[in-house]
Order: structure tokens, then sequence, then C-alpha cells
């Protein structure tokens, strides 16, 4: 039988174990080898180690311009980002300039009256998108001008290129259409050329057009991974290609579904003599912008587009989040996956802010 004497005892030695042993754990203290947040404490520090940045350098601003109108006037899906007519572009580009951007993709929006089902508007040397070039190179200024090479601006029905009867764009005369159109673009001044139509073999067609006329230094950066995305309607407001029927650009364009068709475009595009890859929009496809970026020995460009513009500046607008800071997270999130250049509608904001 066990003593009360006992009992008090066994009580007592079991309190100063337990107790023992709560004190321990909350004064224990931890020897950790690895504490990453030791160099995130201090500013200086993270900024040291910080390893990705955004840079006017690596910025393209695509910009818009219109003979339909003599004010400049704003887009009403893209806050901020106007159509600039013919007279105010040269005083424009040169305030980008002044804020650090080197680099500009020019996208025409022409008088209805012109367009008409082939885009034969592309063909007219003193068609919208020569004459701005023709402008800002009469100035010698150190930029870099890239001409975005499609039908769509010019076409009635909205297409990249010219319909067949079964209603599928005709890929080898659009082709032809296309690298015509790029000994006007390279003559009239422009740097870059940037076929966004995603015709088969227009890369390799347009460099030997491009090397047979003395064009060999002009650059093509192609946009060969280009999705078919709803990210494109406020662009599609702003060079006024939006018919009444939503424009079905599937059977030319990738479907968001297939990775390898994505990487087959690529490939073809690098091995037809593209000396830029593009991928297109951006932050929804920075898998593939990264696959790219690891497998080709090219400079890679990633166009974040006007959908990826508009639904920031609406969360903006309704204040939601903040504009400046997540255009900058997003232009960050691209670059670290791989793209050296960005084309984006933020370049303006974005420099100001940097
Ligand atoms: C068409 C072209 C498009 C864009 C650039 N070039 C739209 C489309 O394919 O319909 C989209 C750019 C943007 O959304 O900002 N050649």
């Amino acid at each position: 039988m066990i003593f009360p004497q006992k009992i008090q005892h066994i009580i007592c030695v079991m309190w100063h174990f337990v107790h023992n042993n709560l004190k321990s754990t909350i004064t224990m203290s931890f020897e950790f080898i690895h504490r990453p947040r030791r160099i995130r404490e201090k500013t200086s520090l993270r900024n040291m180690t910080d390893d990705v940045f955004v840079s006017p350098r690596d910025l393209i601003l695509p910009v818009f311009v219109t003979e339909c109108h003599s004010d400049a006037c704003e887009i009403e899906s893209m806050p901020g980002i106007y159509r600039w007519p013919l007279d105010e572009i040269l005083s424009k580009v040169m305030e980008w300039m002044a804020i650090g951007i080197n680099a500009f993709a020019i996208f025409p929006s022409i008088d209805v009256s012109k367009k008409d089902s082939l885009g034969s508007e592309i063909l007219n040397p003193d068609s919208l998108s020569y004459k701005v070039a023709k402008i800002i190179k009469a100035n010698h200024l150190n930029l870099t001008l890239i001409a975005d090479l499609a039908l769509d601006p010019y076409t009635t029905h909205g297409h990249d290129g010219v319909l067949g009867e079964d209603g599928n764009v005709k890929n080898d005369e659009t082709v032809e259409i296309l690298a015509k159109a790029s000994l006007l673009a390279a003559s009239s001044g422009y740097d870059v050329l940037a076929p966004s139509d995603m015709m088969d073999g227009r890369i390799g067609i347009i460099r030997k057009h491009l090397e047979k006329n003395g064009f060999c230094n002009i650059c093509i950066m192609s946009y060969a991974a280009k999705f078919c995305s709803h990210y494109y309607g406020p662009f599609r407001d702003a060079i006024g290609a939006k018919t009444n029927d939503s424009i079905d650009k599937s059977g030319y364009q990738l479907s968001p579904r297939n990775s390898i068709e994505a990487m087959r475009e690529l490939e073809l595009d690098a091995q037809e003599g593209a000396d830029i890859l593009m991928i297109k929009p951006a932050e929804p496809y920075l898998d593939i912008i990264n696959y790219a970026k690891r497998k080709f020995k090219l400079p890679i460009a990633a166009y974040q587009v006007s959908g990826e513009y508009s639904r920031i500046c609406a969360a903006d607008i309704n204040g939601w989040l903040d504009k400046d800071e997540c255009a900058l997270e997003s232009l960050t999130s691209i670059k670290r996956s791989g793209a050296d250049m960005i084309l984006t509608y933020f370049a303006e904001s974005v420099c100001k802010s940097l």
C-alpha cells in the first residue's frame, strides 16, 4: 500500500518534471546556421543582394499614331495612353527620351476610308507608319524605332492577313505583302521590323528580301510565340481594328493550351533568321519566356500587352491596387523569367518613378 506521504512525493516529482520541461521549451535557444532573414533586415543589404532590376534601358514604349484627328486623343480602354497626331509625335518622342526611353514601337491608326479587304494601304509608301518614321529619323535622334509589321491596322475585317473564301487567312499571299512592306518600312528609317502576324515562313522570306535589297543591318524582332489572347481587346480599340463581330485569330495565333507549338514556333523563327524572339502576352506566359531564355542564344523580348496594362489601371481607378507598384512588380516578374527587353505601356510612368 502507498502512504499519503509517498503520494505527495510522487506529485512533487511530477510537478518539477513538467515545470522544468516547460521552462526549457520557453527559454530554448535555437542555433540555426541558415537564417535567410539576416540579409533582409536592412534596406542597404537588401538593395545589394537583389538580383533582378527593371531599368529604362530594357523598356520599349508602344506608340499609337493617328491621322484621324488633329489632337491627341486618350484611348478609353487604356487610361493615360493616347493616339498621337503626326505633328505632335516628334516632340512627344523627345519628351520620352528625356525620361530615359530609347525605343519605340509604332502602331498606326489609319483613316477607315483607306482600309480594304487586302490591307493595300500597307504598300503605300506615304502611309502613316512610314511618314512617322521619316519624321522621327530626320532628326538623327539616338533611338531605336520598331515597326509592327502586320495587316490588321489596314484591313476592313481586322485580320492580320488576306482572307480566303473559307474565311481563313491565306498564308503565302499575306507573307508576300509583308515582305514588300518590310522594304518600305526599312527604307523609311525603321531599325527593327516586328512581324506580328504569325504566318508560316514569314521571317525567312522577309530576311531574304531585306538581304537582297541592301537592308542587311535591319533587325527582325519576331513575334515568335504570339498567343491567341483575350488581353488584346484594348489594343484593337486603339488602332480601330475592332469590328462588330469579335475577331477570332485562333487559325494563326497560338492556343494558350499548347506549349509544344510555342516551342516549335520559337525554334522556326530562330532558324529563319530572327535576331530577337518575342513572347506575347507576357505575364500569363512567363513559363514560355523562361523556356526561350534558356533554350536560345538570342535576346528575348516580352510584350506586356494592352489588357495586362488596362487590368492594373482599372483596379487602380477603383482604389483596389496601386498602379505604379503593381506595374513595377509585374515588369520585375517578366524580367525575372528571362526577358531582356519588355514592350510596355507603363514605360512612361515607370521611367518617371524609377
Ligand atoms: C496585331 C497586333 C496585336 C497586338 C500587337 N500587334 C493585336 C492582335 O493580334 O490582334 C496587341 C498588342 C496589345 O494588346 O497591346 N498585329
